[in-house]
């Protein structure tokens, strides 16, 4: 997918804007507080209806107005078709179009525009527990297994309903429904998972390698439970242990990704500014192996892509991504960040105080 036109009101500083964006890299450049971050949370209110800076929308609404509305048209890559898509957000909530035709669900709108974000927060998924992997897994899951929403659904509602059951003191031999069920469910989620990490893995190694020379990266999978025996029978033998604490401890709910490097946990060795190369691999390999599989290509956002990188390794990304030949918005404080020969053919954006210029030359 990819956006040809995109026009926007009412979101944050921005004055209200109509672009047509390149489909390759488009480099949104801006002194700081212009308004750069501003428009990739505009596309990404387009693609997943919510913010990345808040968990509400209502702070991207524009001081003094009442609504925002983003409207992109999305070409498909698979199909050459166009779609203009729409996102409304004011005193009656969000309301989602598809050509003029509402969408009752985000789901469907994620769909249309899938979107891969890269910003100053993205550390975290090295950093943090387990929980911003397993999403990250499981959003690239979705996209490629068609089979895995339905499955992920059901595994977690049989989830809630023996937690529920947990806490209520039901006897085991009530629980046993819902854990035939869930072991089911989890074992179809943990093939999903694995197949898709034995597609994403050799994309991965590659994109290391090519950013950071770095030939040994690996992506270890934990599927959440110990291996060798069925979930079904753990929980069973398990279940005064966990009705103690009041949850399930085991299951794909608590899988999770290790990325190593040199057989090292990734954490343990590698720099502030490597790290970051590390999380754009992983989300490079995660766009490469969508287009790849399902002929769909994401939309990219790569918010202050310069930043923690030296000379080098920021145009050795840059490069790379004009190499996707996949839509890539990228920001950055001044465009002779880069050298200019990579930027030749691409689109550039001048923000300043809120106003979006195309200066392509
Ligand atoms: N709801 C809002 N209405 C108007 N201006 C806002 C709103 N929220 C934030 N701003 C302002 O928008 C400006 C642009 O922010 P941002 O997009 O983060 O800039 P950049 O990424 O270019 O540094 C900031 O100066 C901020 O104060
Ligand atoms: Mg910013």
């Amino acid at each position: 997918m990819s956006l040809t036109h995109l026009a926007l009101r009412g979101v944050r500083n921005l004055a209200d804007t109509e672009i047509s964006p390149g489909c390759s890299v488009n480099l949104i450049w801006g002194e700081n507080g212009s308004g750069k971050t501003s428009l990739l949370e505009a596309i990404h209110v387009l693609g997943r209806a919510k913010s990345f800076r808040s968990s509400r929308l209502s702070p991207v609404i524009q001081n003094g107005s009442d609504s925002l509305v983003v409207v992109g048209r999305v070409l498909s890559s698979s199909h050459g078709t166009e779609t203009t898509v729409r996102v409304n957000f004011g005193a009656s909530g969000v309301e989602l179009f598809a050509d003029r035709v509402p969408l009752n669900r985000v789901s469907d709108l994620v769909l249309r525009l899938p979107l891969i974000l890269i910003n100053t927060d993205s550390h975290r998924l090295l950093e943090d527990g387990p929980r911003l992997r397993r999403r990250f897994l499981d959003w690239g899951v979705f996209h490629v297994e068609h089979g895995f929403f339905g499955m992920w659904k059901r595994y977690y509602r049989a989830l809630r309903q023996r937690n529920s059951a947990i806490r209520r003191q039901m006897a085991p031999s009530q629980l046993a429904a819902w854990e035939a069920e869930l072991s089911q469910a989890a074992d179809h989620i943990d093939e999903f998972r694995r197949q898709y990490l034995a597609l994403m893995a050799p994309w991965f190694a590659r994109y290391v390698s090519k950013l950071l020379d770095i030939n040994a990266a690996e992506i270890d999978y934990r599927r959440g439970w110990p291996g060798g025996r069925p979930l079904m029978a753990i929980l069973a033998e398990e279940a005064h242990l966990d009705r103690q604490i009041g949850y399930t401890r085991q299951g794909p709910h608590r899988a999770d990704l290790v990325i190593k490097i040199a057989n090292v946990p990734a954490q343990q060795v590698v720099s502030r500014g490597q790290q970051k190369l590390l999380i754009c691999a992983l989300h490079l390999a995660q766009a490469a192996l969508m287009g790849e599989a399902t002929r769909t290509r994401c939309v990219l956002l790569i918010d202050d892509l310069a930043a923690e990188l030296d000379h080098e390794h920021r145009n050795r990304l840059l490069s790379l991504l004009v190499s996707l030949g996949q839509q890539v918005f990228v920001t950055a404080t001044e465009h002779n960040l880069f050298d200019q020969a990579l930027l030749v053919g691409q689109k550039l954006f001048h923000v300043e105080r809120g106003k979006i210029a195309d200066v392509t030359t």
